[in-house]
């Protein structure tokens, strides 16, 4: 049994909370947010999607999966939770049972692109440094390696983490920390950007806004990506 097996019956009822429900009116927001950043991320890089394998490690409920996958030439997911799995990203996109959490259950070099989102704040210990090799091992040389997390330095963020059941087990990871994982990993860090500084009230009318504090390292969270630079 999953950690996350417990929480999957009523996953989106579990995530709600006060100040979260302030931000946003549900998950939605948060996972477009993210595909946003993916594809300017791409777009600034002159990247074509459409060539592109795509992994999306700890996909629990598949929503991301479900917003990219038309933009790729293929998008799959793993999670060690079948429950998670089973709640929705396995009926229109491929996902796999994840049995062991510090390695995928894929062949060598088979991606041209991996995520994982808000995934590393409940691996522990050498399992982080494990997972980390594991996507390093499925990328291509070149490959991209988006890891998106919680941030710590965020007052809200913190308050949301510690009140949030699924985040019982969370060890928070600021950006500086998640760039040496990725390092560690043999992955080079080309980018991080800061993101949901604005509820989605607000971002709606000024989206443009959140650019110009990418750089600033106190948004609700933050992605980094790296790239596989030795093969
Ligand atoms: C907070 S949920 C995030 C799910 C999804 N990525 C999202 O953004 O909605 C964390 C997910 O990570 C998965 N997970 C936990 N440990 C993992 C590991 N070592 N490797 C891969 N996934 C893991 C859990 O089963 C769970 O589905």
């Amino acid at each position: 049994m999953s950690e996350f097996d417990q929480y999957a019956p009523s996953y989106d009822e579990i995530l709600r909370d006060p100040l979260r429900d302030t931000f946003s009116s549900g998950s939605a927001f948060f996972h477009r947010r993210k595909w946003e950043l993916i594809q300017s991320f791409f777009a600034d890089r002159g990247g074509d999607t459409s060539n592109m394998d795509w992994l999306d490690v700890g996909c629990g409920q598949g929503e991301l999966l479900g917003l990219g996958a038309p933009h790729f030439r293929t998008a799959m997911g793993c999670d060690p939770s079948n429950k998670m799995l089973a709640n929705g990203a396995g009926d229109a996109i491929e996902v796999r049972l994840q049995s062991q959490l510090g390695d995928l259950p894929f062949p060598n070099q088979s991606f041209d692109f991996v995520t994982a989102v808000c995934v590393y704040h409940h691996v522990h210990g050498q399992d982080r440094q494990a997972l980390s090799q594991s996507i390093h091992r499925v990328l291509r040389p070149g490959g991209v390696f988006c890891m998106i997390e919680h941030n710590p330095w965020n007052p809200a963020t913190r308050m949301i983490v510690r009140r949030c059941p699924v985040d019982v087990d969370a060890e928070l990871m600021s950006a500086p920390l998640a760039k040496r994982l990725m390092q560690a990993g043999r992955l080079r860090p080309v980018r991080t950007s800061n993101f949901l500084f604005l509820p989605e009230g607000i971002y709606k009318h000024l989206p443009k806004i959140e650019k110009v504090f990418a750089k600033v390292p106190a948004g609700g969270q933050y992605a980094v990506f790296g790239i596989k630079h030795d093969f």
